[in-house]
């Protein structure tokens, strides 16, 4: 009989992730609290965009090899070889720690009903020190009691990229506490393992430090060059050939070393907040004092996007049309968490300009967020009577734009690339001014 596996909380992570395992072969119980999402979910629908997982997910539900339920009970009472646990920790309101709360309700929630031994893999992204405080919990609430075994396997993938990555990831990591729970989780991914994804087997705290780390290290990635950017207006310098030249240096490497408007989304602003506040609690917080530079560059990008379309504005918002392309965080997601696109949408629209957004894919989580914006079909229909065109999102869609075209609907040829993937040069050549963050002015 296929092992069976059960994961708890269906956002981005868990519906991925519970897809996945089902694309493995294993017999998989899919849980939430979220009753609607939950129904979506049964009928085979995604409640939200990633490439890919609406056919993975309906295959699979067809096939009855994934199921779906809101009740704990059932959860245990499924048989699962491992629980995952995959539901959020947003940053706490006014404060930069992580809220465990979703984590803890799962505990709470799920503890009292396990009567056979079992092991649980927490994958959600939580401070140093929580799974310890988790498994003690499990002690207390499960009738199992030891025979309840924890378990840290941080997720890495990528939104937009979280198929491939669950099924192809880079490297596992699975944080123990005994050989039980190892061998467990070997069994899980054997695979993946077999295919020849690395595996490291650390000690829990190990296991949470590697996620916070890991986001930590991309986005200093990023902020070093947004930096690099900041110096480069200054010095009348160009950051996409400094960027190209360091690329080279295989001890650079070229990837997330793209300047622009910075981070957001979900994960990183949020977890490099968390790693500092748990590093303070830990008596270390001169060791992350950095990211908190890191935080402050990748804000900085955002006024600086700000500054750069009113002066292509003459200097104010006022009476001015301005387009922003793109809403979400980052292309091929709907997610508008913590976006900077929207974020710049929503400060110019409070300067007093009329703002209109296109995102192929998150005008209606962008208007839930931010109704105030007014929201447009297509780029073309944004871009009608505008004074400047900010690009925020790099959705392929918008490279593929021709200039003249976009040229026919605009009030004035002004455009801002805050992603640095636009050809400039075609811009130019349509008689456009072409301004972008850290190069010098292009018309
Ligand atoms: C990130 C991590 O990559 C992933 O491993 C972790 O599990 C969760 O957080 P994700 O939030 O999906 O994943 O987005 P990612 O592709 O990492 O991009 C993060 C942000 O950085 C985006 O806003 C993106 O636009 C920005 N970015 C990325 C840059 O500004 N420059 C770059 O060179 C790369």
């Amino acid at each position: 009989m296929a092992a069976r596996i059960s994961v708890i909380g269906t956002g981005y992570l868990g519906a991925t992730h519970a897809a996945c395992m089902a694309e493995l072969g294993y017999e998989v119980l899919g849980m939430d609290v979220d009753a609607e999402k939950i129904a979506a979910l049964t009928a085979g629908t995604v409640p939200f965009y990633e490439p890919g997982l609406d056919e993975l997910l309906a295959k699979h539900v067809a096939s009855g090899r994934l199921r779906f339920t809101t009740s704990y009970a059932e959860v245990a009472g499924f048989g699962a070889d491992v629980h995952f646990i995959c539901v959020n920790t947003p940053q706490r309101k006014g404060e930069y720690a992580a809220d465990l709360r979703y984590v803890e309700a799962v505990v709470d929630g799920l503890a009292p009903h396990l009567d056979q031994p079992t092991v649980i893999a927490g994958k959600s992204t939580v401070p140093a020190g929580t799974a310890v405080r988790l498994a003690e919990r499990f002690l207390e609430l499960a009738p199992a009691g030891a025979g309840v075994e924890l378990a840290w396997n941080p997720e890495f993938l990528r939104e937009g990229y979280a198929v491939g990555d669950t099924l192809r990831p880079d490297r596992l990591v699975i944080g123990v506490a005994s050989e039980r729970a190892e061998a467990a989780l070997r069994d899980v991914y054997a695979p993946l393992i077999e295919a020849g994804t690395p595996l490291v087997v650390t000690d829990l705290a190990t296991a949470e430090l590697v996620k916070a780390a890991a986001n930590a290290f991309l986005s200093t990635k990023i902020s070093f060059i947004n930096a690099m950017a900041e110096v480069c207006e200054a010095a009348g310098g160009d950051v996409m050939q400094l960027s190209e030249a360091l690329s080279y240096d295989a001890r650079i490497g070229g990837r997330f070393l793209v300047p622009g408007l910075g981070f957001g989304g979900g994960c990183l602003p949020k977890d490099i907040r968390a790693f500092m506040a748990r590093a303070g609690e830990l008596g270390v917080d001169q060791a992350l004092a950095f990211l908190k530079e890191v935080d402050a560059i990748n804000m900085r990008r955002r006024v600086r996007m700000v500054d750069l379309a009113r002066e292509q504005c003459d200097g104010s918002f006022l009476g001015k049309r301005v387009a922003v392309w793109g809403a979400a965080f980052k292309p091929n997601s709907d997610d508008v968490r913590d976006s900077p696109a929207l974020n710049v949408a929503a400060s110019i629209l409070l300067q007093g300009a009329q703002v209109t957004v296109y995102d192929p894919k998150a005008n209606d989580n962008a208007a839930k967020l931010f109704p105030t914006l007014a929201y447009a079909d297509s780029a073309l229909e944004a871009a009608r009577g505008a004074h400047v065109i900010l690009h925020l999102t790099e959705w392929q869609e918008f490279r593929e734009l021709d200039p003249e075209e976009v040229g026919k609907v605009v009030s004035q040829r002004r455009i801002v690339d805050g992603r640095n993937a636009l050809r400039a040069q075609r811009w130019h050549e349509a008689r456009w001014t072409y301004r972008a963050l850290g190069r010098p002015v292009v018309g």
